[in-house]
């Protein structure tokens, strides 16, 4: 009766079979339903098949086919789509009577790309979680031809998937990233799918405490690019440190053979140079010329031709020389005050992105009387880059490295070496920014010193023509005297100073009293200000009145301080706009940090006409 017995236990078996294959879905069901721990947005996604690569440079310049636009959407709060469970990544749909799938996708439920989701839908406005982008698209690529899909920016965090396999993945939300799709496309009808993760995390950069809002999604262009086989990844064409006419740069060349021929020219200034890549597909650029030198008074851009066998790109670039000396900024070797403004990516309360955007926000600035804003905090689009280079606004660009950086994390540097190369990447040839800002309020302790001061030298190291700074925390007043104490100054070209005196702290002292203590380097007061509701008045000197004549009055007596600094070499009101913060929950601010010189909808509040007088009047 053995067959009986294996019967009976062929039965058990087929029995305990079926149950686990139902179980298993449950399994995963039950993990689906769990919170999401952040780890497991990352380990649950598969492996990487795609390629990921140096972001492409000078987009404006290649063969693109935009992907902006309605992208269709599926909204998953607590990232349940990731797991094994729902695997949305795999964009399955059902193939027989007896399958289906809990996610799926049609053009009922869309979003624009680009623009922050949150502002898209009301459903949407607080949401920390993750949505999941569709993109259907056909694409004939040639013989000899590559495709990648390129990001300006998501935030926070990416998986990028086509045809059910995944790309990679890319941290961080400000700067640019990108994919090979060549070997993956199909015939028809491929299929790009995009998981965005802005969750605030304890690893992250910014780290999960912040003063602006947390804007998710694909807030920036996607874009395909074509390229050659070998194609013309990036280049350096800049002046070299403490050189008005000498250009010493480079051309990389990705997928080619070494000694490839790389011509850069100048039309305008007869310059015509050729040159070939080495083993890493590198080719030195030297080339002298008697330039127009960039600056906010002319800002000069010259057509560059960079072109190999295969390609040919063309860019306008500015040439201009900045230095430190002493306490002195130097611009083209002049002395240099920066009258400034600090500048959030927002724009009728959401996420800037477009060309547009960028000329409303950096046409007020420039009406302020400004030669100088620094975009706080973390690599704006590269729109408002390109256009602050054609409008002479000098740039201070940064990194979110914002209070409470794990620097303890053994990631993190690796992280903030990632973050800087991909900003300094992007934006290496654009003459308007002229400092990289690492960091910004961060406390002074063993592990963040060491962090800085080395992510310093990396900045050096990738690009030695701009100046490295960071926004400090202000010191205390020791009775009149003021001393700037961190162990980051030693590694900084220009110190900034975050100072609130009048606002945070009232003035211990009269300011003419302040006395700030030498430290041998350029000084800029990189934030101050103090919060007032545009239209609403009362009496100067009552703080929480949040009224105009208050914000005013503050700005008149920073101005008694700050222009008694012998080495002050700018000074930069926090800030241009009213912006959008959660932590802002005073009845009169309703969400809003109010320390613009303008509300929201630029309305001038006193206070601009203060700064405005200064700019203009002081001839600095
Ligand atoms: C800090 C910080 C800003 C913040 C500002 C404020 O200095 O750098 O991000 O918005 O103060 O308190 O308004």
């Amino acid at each position: 009766m053995a067959i009986r017995a294996d019967s009976k236990k062929m039965r058990f078996a087929r029995r305990l079979a079926i149950a686990l294959l139902t179980l298993q879905p449950l399994l995963a069901k039950a993990q689906g339903y769990t919170a999401r721990p952040q780890e497991r947005v990352r380990e649950a996604l598969p492996a990487a098949a795609g390629v990921a690569s140096a972001p492409l440079t000078n987009l404006p310049a290649r063969k693109r086919h935009s992907l902006n636009g309605k992208w269709q959407v599926l909204v998953d709060p607590y990232a349940s789509g990731i797991g094994d469970w729902k695997a949305v990544w795999k964009d399955r749909t059902a193939e027989s009577k007896t399958e289906f799938y809990e996610y799926g996708f049609d053009d009922t439920i869309t979003l624009d790309v680009p623009g922050d989701f949150n502002t898209q839908r009301r459903d949407l406005t607080w949401l920390e979680g993750s949505v999941w982008y569709r993109k259907a698209f056909r694409y004939e690529l040639g013989e000899g031809r590559r495709l990648f899909v390129h990001f300006g920016g998501a935030n926070y965090r990416a998986d990028v998937f086509l045809n059910g396999k995944k790309l990679g993945s890319h941290e961080g939300g400000f700067t640019p990233f990108q994919f090979e799709l060549t070997d993956l496309l199909q015939d028809g009808e491929n299929r790009l799918l995009v998981h965005v993760n802005n969750d605030r995390r304890k690893d992250g950069v910014p780290a999960q405490g912040f003063d602006w809002f947390n804007y998710g999604g694909l807030t920036r262009d996607v874009d395909l690019v074509e390229t050659p086989r070998s194609y013309i990844q990036d280049y350096s064409i800049q002046l070299a440190p403490d050189s008005l006419q000498h250009v010493d740069g480079w051309v990389k060349v990705a997928g080619g053979t070494p000694r490839q021929q790389v011509t850069v020219r100048v039309p305008e200034l007869k310059v015509d140079v050729r040159t070939q890549t080495d083993a890493d597909g590198y080719a030195r650029v030297r080339f002298d010329a008697q330039f127009a030198l960039w600056s906010p008074e002319q800002p000069k851009l010259y057509r560059i031709e960079v072109s190999t066998r295969d390609e040919a790109l063309e860019e306008d670039i500015g040439f201009r020389s900045l230095a430190v000396r002493g306490d002195e900024i130097l611009l083209n070797g002049k002395p240099l005050f920066l009258r400034g403004v600090n500048l959030h990516e927002e724009i009728d309360g959401r996420r800037a992105h477009s060309e547009a955007d960028a000329k409303r926000l950096l046409e007020q600035a420039r009406q302020l009387g400004a030669n100088f804003v620094r975009l706080a905090h973390y690599p704006h689009n590269e729109h408002l880059v390109r256009l602050a280079d054609r409008m002479g606004l000098l740039l201070w660009q940064e990194i979110p490295v914002y209070q409470g950086i794990d620097f303890a994390d053994a990631g993190m540097q690796a992280k903030l070496e990632t973050m800087l190369a991909e900003m300094v990447g992007r934006d290496r040839n654009r003459a308007a920014v002229a400092l990289w800002g690492i960091a910004n309020e961060t406390s002074p302790n063993p592990q963040r010193d060491t962090a800085l001061s080395a992510l310093a030298q990396h900045a050096r190291r990738l690009d030695p023509t701009r100046l490295v700074s960071a926004a400090l925390y202000a010191p205390g007043f020791d009775a009149h005297t003021l001393t700037v104490a961190d162990p980051l100054v030693a590694s900084l070209d220009v110190v900034g100073v975050n100072e609130y005196f009048g606002w945070y702290t009232p003035w211990p002292v009269e300011p003419e009293q302040a006395v700030w203590k030498p430290f041998g380097k350029p000084l800029l007061i990189s934030e101050f200000g103090a919060e007032a509701r545009y239209g609403n008045h009362g009496a100067d000197d009552v703080a929480s009145g949040w009224n105009e004549e208050f914000q005013a009055e503050f700005y008149r007596k920073q101005l008694r301080m700050l222009e008694r600094i012998p080495f002050l070499r700018g000074v930069v009101p926090w800030v241009l706009m009213d912006f959008r913060s959660p932590v802002r929950i005073h009845p009169f601010q309703a969400g809003y940090n109010r320390k613009g010189l303008l509300s929201e909808r630029g309305e001038r509040k006193l206070a601009w006409q203060i700064i405005r007088d200064y700019y203009v009047e002081a001839k600095l």
